[in-house]
């Protein structure tokens, strides 16, 4: 679900410390400089092939522009048909009752278009719901679903600058978004049965420079920090994950495994190629010891990721971090039993296309 952190580069100022702050007179750059080494390959390549194609120029522009206008009504069907398939192979959007403990409280970290917070209002009629989307004018999708606003309250906030529900509530004013973190969104008795992390960064949203090493991470600990610090007891949560061997995606189905009842789920319908899937946890335990390090630890992760430098982040990574051979010794077996099925799903299909085009 997130990308790497990048290799650390000795005793380097903060990651998105620009220019300005340390030559107060000059002013934030807003394009990565080519000197710069924290700027990725990929950025200097991109930024000297505009230099020398006017044709490479129009089309990184119209990349952006496209991006910006996906095909809003085959994405919503695909989410509706993800959604569908969630519901009938694990009952997930169905909150089991709760010995009255009303009303039933759906949180969603990233709703647009809202195909699967409307399957949920569907699945649990007298439910309430609290949900964020990133604004359409900052890349976000926009909300297609019309819902009982009694019922739903829809903020359209960046995840990602919630820095007071994060636990910060002093931020540094030399950070170039000073004034764009978000004051409190939820309080610290909101608690939920059924949370929604889907949030995933569009490729449009991040144009500032300095936000662009950690946008993904950052919004990955953002969420589940905020979602799980607000769970109820046997509360159920949905994430999405880009690849089940990918570090951070093992890291974070070992814990779940710790306190809660886990399952990966990879829909056949759609997207049954690619390598993502989702993580279905149940009976989530939010008071369980290792549910309350992880959220602490997401949350110092998030903040390390945002205010400090590169190497702080690192180095706070490393060390939260056991070795590769002793998280397959202790969780190995676990999560081949785990990612089996979603493995075969994709083989299946890649095999099914790989003989279809060959
Ligand atoms: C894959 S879509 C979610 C689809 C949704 N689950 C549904 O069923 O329709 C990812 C969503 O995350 C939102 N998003 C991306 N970055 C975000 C951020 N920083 N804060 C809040 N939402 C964000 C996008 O705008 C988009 O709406």
């Amino acid at each position: 679900m997130a990308s790497s952190p990048g290799q650390g580069e000795g005793n380097d100022p903060p990651y998105w410390l620009s220019q300005a702050a340390r030559e107060p007179n000059v002013g934030i750059p807003s394009v990565p400089v080519l000197h710069d080494k924290r700027v990725s390959r990929i950025d200097k390549i991109s930024h000297y092939l505009s230099g020398q194609s006017s044709i490479f120029q129009t089309l990184m522009d119209l990349r952006v522009e496209g991006s910006q206008h996906p095909d809003k009504e085959r994405f919503f069907n695909t989410m509706k048909i993800i959604g569908r398939e969630i519901q009938s192979a694990t009952s997930f959007f169905s909150i089991p009752p709760h010995n009255g403990r009303l009303p039933l409280r759906i949180l969603d970290m990233g709703m647009a278009p809202g195909a699967f917070l409307q399957l949920a209002m569907e699945e649990n009629p007298d439910a309430m719901a609290h949900a964020f989307s990133l604004p359409v004018e900052n890349g976000g999708l926009e909300v297609q679903v019309a819902l009982d606003s009694n019922a739903v309250t829809i903020e359209l906030v960046d995840v990602n600058m919630l820095a007071v529900d994060l636990g910060v509530d002093v931020i540094p004013q030399y950070h170039p978004d000073a004034n764009k973190f978000s004051p409190r969104k939820l309080y610290p008795h909101d608690t939920f049965h059924l949370a929604i992390c889907d949030a995933q960064v569009p490729s449009s949203n991040v144009q500032d420079a300095y936000r662009k090493r950690y946008e993904q991470t950052r919004l990955m600990y953002a969420q589940l920090a905020i979602a799980l610090d607000h769970m109820g007891v046997g509360g159920s949560m949905l994430v999405f994950i880009h690849k089940i061997e990918a570090w951070d995606s093992i890291m974070l189905i070992r814990s779940f495994c710790m306190f809660s009842d886990v399952k990966l789920f990879k829909p056949t319908k759609v997207h049954a190629k690619r390598s993502s899937c989702y993580m279905i946890a149940t009976n989530i335990q939010p008071k369980h010891e290792e549910a309350i390090k992880s959220v602490n630890s997401w949350k110092q992760l998030w903040r390390t990721a945002t205010f400090d430098t590169e190497t702080m982040f690192n180095s706070l990574f490393e060390s939260q971090n056991p070795s590769v051979p002793d998280v397959l010794e202790d969780f190995g077996p676990m999560l081949a039993i785990l990612g089996n099925e979603a493995w075969e799903v994709q083989a299946n299909a890649l095999e099914s296309w790989l003989e279809e085009i060959c």
